[in-house]
């Protein structure tokens, strides 16, 4: 049997997956305070919401109606093929017409009740049944379809403009694909274009080394695929993916996407670049947990060739082909994992970046020392310090907090007070200029 949701014990018990003998004894229950998930013939709380809107109606942005293809789908694909750029869209605030609630606007056909049954009274039960049981049928199979089709990701939206998605941005756009970079204000984004820029010129310098007018041509047609916006919502009616890599906050992360599950098109796939967060957690706060997964990065994006695709058991196995095939399309090499804590990579490196401080921390040897050992003596590129002050201190606490909290008795997971203090001073590794090491 297919099962839905993660068995909740290996969420919260790392050491549950010695225990549990595997998907068939995951639990098929939501999460703590999740609705159920998207399963076509359960008890999906989408499908038992009243299928006739409350008196006065609701308010809904004109734009959500999404079967057949939107309109403005349509348009932005047009102004790819024309060139143009699609301009982002004003505040959606202002885009709102009288309608029914969202989540209903999705299914015009079925949503969009006569005014004469909208307002007025409420329908008899018997109809009341049957428009309910339509709607089910409607809104799984629209849901079924859009699982169904592999997309050729063509158009993305990058969420957060900081180390990451700057990084996903810059390899997006260089490999043809059209790129909208969105954060939470103008002068982040200033910022981030201008690290794009900096990125890029070391790679044509390298890659157009004997050309180097081929080189400029291929910045500025990189550059020129990339445009920005401080509104995720306004931008995401007409794109193929949105890659989130902002905060590593559940809350943050679940506000943002249950927001742009009302605003992106139907076939539109989420995908999360957290390095620590479980994925089903982030996708239950959409109603597209068959188009949604874990599409994680490394730093520096440009460089790193790894990006692990994790796919959750509600994932789609055509949303994981198509997340697959942009990794490849990306130039990178795509890994399966499936959603567990830290993936595969930092389930490993973690606790050996937090064991490296430890050893520090107790006097046992130097971090020049430490890093030197591991990059002679292990053949790492980078000593330990080295990368946690690329990776950026913050991020490494917040997962070894996360583990921490999830389970406290583990001595891998215990907090570092060295960490603790130079996070707390803001010093965050190189970002800031300062971590365990001085960069300015
Ligand atoms: N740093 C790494 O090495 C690394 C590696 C892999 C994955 N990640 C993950 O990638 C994500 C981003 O990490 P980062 O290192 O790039 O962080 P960062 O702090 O450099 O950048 C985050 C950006 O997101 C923006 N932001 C925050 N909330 C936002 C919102 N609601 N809407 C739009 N923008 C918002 C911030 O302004 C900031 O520019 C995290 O989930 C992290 O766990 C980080």
């Amino acid at each position: 049997m297919v099962s839905f949701v993660a068995c909740p014990k290996a969420w919260t018990d790392l050491r549950c997956a010695s225990t549990c003998k595997g998907n068939e004894s995951w639990t098929l229950l939501p999460l703590p305070g999740q609705p159920f998930p998207g399963n076509r013939w359960g008890p999906d709380s989408r499908f038992r919401r009243p299928a006739f809107p409350r008196a006065g109606g609701g308010a809904a942005p004109a734009h959500v109606s999404l079967s057949p293809a939107p309109k403005r789908a349509r348009r932005g694909r047009a102004n790819e093929r024309s060139g143009r750029e699609s301009p982002p869209r004003p505040p959606v605030t202002s885009r709102r017409a009288p309608g029914p609630a969202p989540e209903l606007a999705r299914y015009p056909s079925v949503a969009a009740p006569s005014p004469r049954v909208s307002s007025r009274s409420p329908p008899p039960p018997v109809m009341a049944f049957v428009t309910r049981q339509f709607v089910r049928s409607v809104s799984s199979s629209s849901t079924a379809s859009a699982a169904a089709k592999k997309i050729v990701v063509k158009h993305v939206t990058v969420i957060g403009g900081g180390l990451m998605g700057a990084g996903i941005a810059q390899v997006a756009a260089a490999t043809g694909h059209t790129v909208v970079l969105v954060d939470q204000s103008e002068d982040i984004l200033v910022k981030s274009k201008r690290n794009i820029e900096e990125s890029l010129r070391k790679v044509a310098k390298k890659k157009f080394a004997e050309n180097p007018k081929a080189g400029d041509e291929f910045m500025s047609k990189t550059l020129g695929s990339i445009s920005t916006s401080t509104d995720a919502a306004a931008v995401v009616h007409s794109t193929d993916l949105v890659v989130e890599a902002i905060v590593e906050n559940l809350k943050v992360k679940n506000e943002l996407f249950k927001r742009l599950d009302k605003f992106a098109a139907e076939h539109t796939i989420f995908a999360s670049n957290t390095s620590s967060l479980q994925i089903t957690s982030i996708a239950n706060a959409t109603t597209r947990q068959d188009r949604f997964a874990g599409l994680h990065f490394f730093n520096p994006v440009p460089m790193m060739k790894l990006v692990e695709v994790i796919k959750t058991p509600m994932t789609s196995q055509k949303t994981f082909e198509s997340l697959t095939d942009f990794s490849k399309a990306l130039g990178k090499h795509p890994v399966a994992c499936k959603d567990t804590p830290g993936f595969i990579v930092n389930r490993l490196l973690v606790p050996y970046l937090i064991e490296s401080i430890r050893l520090y921390e107790r006097g046992d040897a130097s971090k020049e020392d430490i890093d030197t050992a591991m990059k002679l003596g292990a053949g790492y590129p980078m000593g330990p310090f080295e990368l946690l002050d690329y990776v950026g201190l913050d991020t490494t606490k917040f997962i070894l907090d996360g583990w921490h909290e999830m389970d406290a008795k583990n001595p891998l997971f215990q907090p570092s007070s060295s960490l603790n203090k130079l996070v707390t001073e803001k010093k965050l590794g190189k970002k800031t200029g300062e971590g365990f090491y001085k960069y300015k």
